[in-house]
């Protein structure tokens, strides 16, 4: 497995692949309206680690795909990731000013700009991946069902938001907790790997180790999140921290107590490593982003 620093230095460099592609794709922010452009340019560029893109580009070059596609729905992937932190921050929803270390859309925007924006980002990461044009039209297709399928209503994002924001308990049942992590944050990471692992050759036994990592990942990463919101500090962060047991939102710390979340994180994170045995060094980046992921402090 890949030292913590090197996955650092990974992560940095897809950043700037990532971020060249998204120039690429996102209209400049003169094009008319301006203020629309402006507004998903200033979410999309505000920073963020780039890991949904990263998971995807990984996981393709795992089983040799082509560097232009994986970028390329590397880039939509962090558009919708973007269009979710917009929706979340606004007023109806989590109603948060900070985000990525700067005031949110919304504050920045006005709200009515802030909810266009998100449905104009959502809408783009589907017309960059259909407009690829890589004469592999079949496996865009089953990328855009996958994509579409996980941030829907039936196990997906907006799913796991809904019951997110039904569930006020904190001490609420740990079913109920699964559910709402694995649809509202894991759904997405999940199909970010498979996407990347459909646009390959990759056989039904890849696709099921990749998305066997990608559940157990996608947890860790939500316990993580719950953490961070304990035991992070907004600088690290980017974002208010101790919103969820203000909000008494149901968390992992909440109810399993900060110790056992973190060994549940790092027991899900070792599961994921060995999902992906049997490539042996060459899913070392993969392993190590499981790693990255349950120790991240931002
Ligand atoms: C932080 O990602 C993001 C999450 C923990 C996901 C939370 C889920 C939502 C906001 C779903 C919202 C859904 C709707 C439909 C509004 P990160 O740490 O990778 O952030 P970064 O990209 O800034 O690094
Ligand atoms: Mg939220």
């Amino acid at each position: 497995m890949e030292s913590p620093e090197t996955i650092r230095r990974h992560l940095e460099q897809t950043r700037a692949l990532v971020d060249a592609e998204l120039e690429r794709v996102l209209p400049p922010a003169e094009e008319y309206p301006p203020s629309i452009h402006k507004a998903m340019r200033y979410s999309v560029f505000a920073g963020g680690k780039r890991l949904r893109p990263t998971l995807c580009l990984e996981a393709g070059r795992l089983f040799a795909g082509e560097e232009k596609i994986l970028l390329r729905v590397g880039s939509a992937l962090e558009l919708i990731h973007t269009y979710s932190l917009i929706h979340d921050d606004l007023p109806a929803l989590d109603n948060d000013d900070l985000r990525r270390g700067k005031p949110t859309s919304h504050v920045v925007f006005g709200e009515a700009a802030a909810i266009l924006a998100g449905d104009a980002l959502l809408t783009l990461a589907f017309e960059a991946i259909a407009g690829a044009g890589n004469g592999a039209s079949g496996r865009t297709l089953r990328v855009i069902h996958e994509l579409a399928h996980a941030i829907g209503t039936i196990r997906g994002m907006v799913g796991g938001q809904v019951v997110d924001l039904e569930t006020t308990d904190s001490t609420g049942d740990a079913a109920r907790l699964e559910y709402i992590h694995s649809a509202k944050t894991g759904a997405f990471m999940r199909a970010a790997l498979r996407s990347g692992t459909l646009l390959t050759a990759a056989s039904q036994d890849d696709l099921a180790r990749i998305t066997a990592y990608g559940e157990k990942i996608g947890l860790a990463f939500q316990i993580a999140d719950d953490l961070l919101d304990v035991v992070g500090t907004e600088a690290e962060l980017g974002k208010t921290i101790g919103k969820d047991q203000q909000q008494h939102k149901a968390t992992y710390p909440a109810l399993h107590g900060i110790e056992a979340s973190k060994r549940m994180a790092a027991q899900l994170a070792d599961e994921a490593c060995a999902a992906l045995a049997p490539y042996g060094e060459r899913a070392g980046i993969l392993q190590g982003i499981a790693r990255y992921i349950v120790g991240r402090r931002q």
